[in-house]
């Protein structure tokens, strides 16, 4: 088998499932989740509707390239929502259809590295962990830009060595964050434009959580949106990822898109007809129809916005909880070790949530996550302020 197998880690869940299991919950009380990343608000039902309309399009094979009004749909959000000059992103070019972002970041790692010797694939620190087993899998090996409370969760991508940078042929942006909800802002974008330019590498921006944000005039900026305000029509080496999952809660339809330099979507669309993972054109029809309505994803926002409120007031009096700038999690410090605290309040208040060394890796003698718990407010309101109560006893009594 593939000998670069093993150098993927055991996933977050399963090192936290295997932490819970030392421990047994309280039974008087119900469990509540706030571990997992999945989106639990409805789908919206005109998308599930245009779904089912059109199950006859499951005797049709779909093309790796999707049909042309599902191109023109996302090009057109791009340009509505990033500010893009009208017509600079072509759907024919510019716009590839995908089966969710994690799909995506695995299979355009695979087709953007060349596989030279001593390759790097950059990645802030604590992340996502597919940019890490995609990178190995290429054939590459991760380089880990630390992202804690002294750069407000922003890596410091001035005090990146030359030599890495030499070395790096592809950086992973993830923005907002997961697990931080910190937002990459526009100077830092442009400055990071310079850099590939300089030292020619591709710039791929997981902007999955986009749409989770709190303050409707400050949407978060995206990397399309520094290429064209630096007038860069041709998206030169910058390709960004997103996805319905987050933003119109629909995480089982697995409908995405990767958008940007026409010269490396080329090639990554040859790999994709030999990867073979083509949307199938019922969920092509549904996503257009997401991808062309706003109003749910307004409302999404307020559901968000309502939690975060709600259980920030609950729990800052007693623990190091920010507001983040968007996302649906909240990073916040524990005042034990993270593993036994989520392994505590497990077992005394049958809540879950994710440590935050489970979600990094030790990079210059430093571990991110360490002393830091992310939870998911994607439960019902009344879940997670039930959940915000239960932790904040918890934290009472240590
Ligand atoms: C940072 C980040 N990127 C990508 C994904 C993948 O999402 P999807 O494949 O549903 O678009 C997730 C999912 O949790 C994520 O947190």
């Amino acid at each position: 088998m593939n000998r670069d197998l093993s150098l993927l880690q055991p996933y977050p869940f399963e090192k936290l499932t295997a932490l819970k299991a030392q421990v047994s919950p309280p039974e008087d009380l119900e469990h509540i989740a706030l571990s997992i990343g999945e989106p639990k608000h409805p789908a919206p039902e005109f998308v599930t509707e245009v779904l089912t309309d059109n199950l006859a399009r499951l005797s049709n094979y779909p093309t790796t390239k999707g049909i042309p009004e599902l191109s023109e749909a996302i090009a057109g959000w791009c340009e509505r929502r990033f500010k893009l000059q009208a017509g600079s992103l072509d759907p024919k070019t510019n716009v590839i259809p995908v089966n969710g972002t994690r799909e995506a970041i695995f299979s355009f790692t695979q087709a953007a590295i060349d596989r030279r010797p001593d390759t790097l694939v950059v990645s802030p620190n604590p992340f996502y962990q597919i940019y890490e087993g995609a990178t190995y899998l290429a054939g590459a090996e991760p380089y880990y830009l630390n992202c804690n409370a002294d750069n407000n969760f922003v890596p410091d991508y001035d005090a990146v060595p030359e030599s890495v940078w030499q070395r790096c042929q592809l950086l992973y942006l993830c923005s907002p964050s997961n697990p931080t909800g910190a937002v990459t802002g526009m100077q830092t974008l442009k400055k990071l434009i310079a850099l590939s330019d300089k030292y020619d590498f591709i710039i791929a921006s997981d902007e999955c959580y986009s749409e989770i944000y709190f303050d409707e005039a400050k949407p978060p900026v995206g990397l399309l949106q520094a290429c064209a305000e630096l007038g860069r029509d041709d998206y030169k080496n910058c390709v960004v990822m997103h996805s319905l999952s987050k933003r119109s809660n629909l995480p089982g339809l697995r409908s995405g898109f990767v958008a940007g330099d026409a010269a490396l979507l080329v090639p990554y669309l040859q790999y994709r007809t030999y990867h073979g993972s083509a949307m199938p054109i019922q969920h092509q029809l549904a996503s257009i129809a997401a991808w062309n309505d706003e109003e749910h994803v307004l409302e999404n926002r307020s559901q968000y916005r309502r939690k975060f409120d709600a259980v920030v007031e609950i729990l800052s009096p007693v623990m190091d909880v920010q507001h983040p700038d968007a996302s649906f999690y909240l990073w916040a410090a524990t005042p034990i070790a993270d593993d036994l605290f989520a392994q505590g309040l497990f077992a005394s208040q049958n809540v879950t949530v994710l440590p935050g060394s489970y979600v990094s890796r030790e990079a210059e003698g430093i571990l991110p996550g360490a002393g830091r718990v992310r939870m998911a407010l994607v439960a019902t309101l009344e879940e997670c302020v039930e959940a915000a109560h239960r932790i904040r006893n918890y934290v009472e009594s240590l």
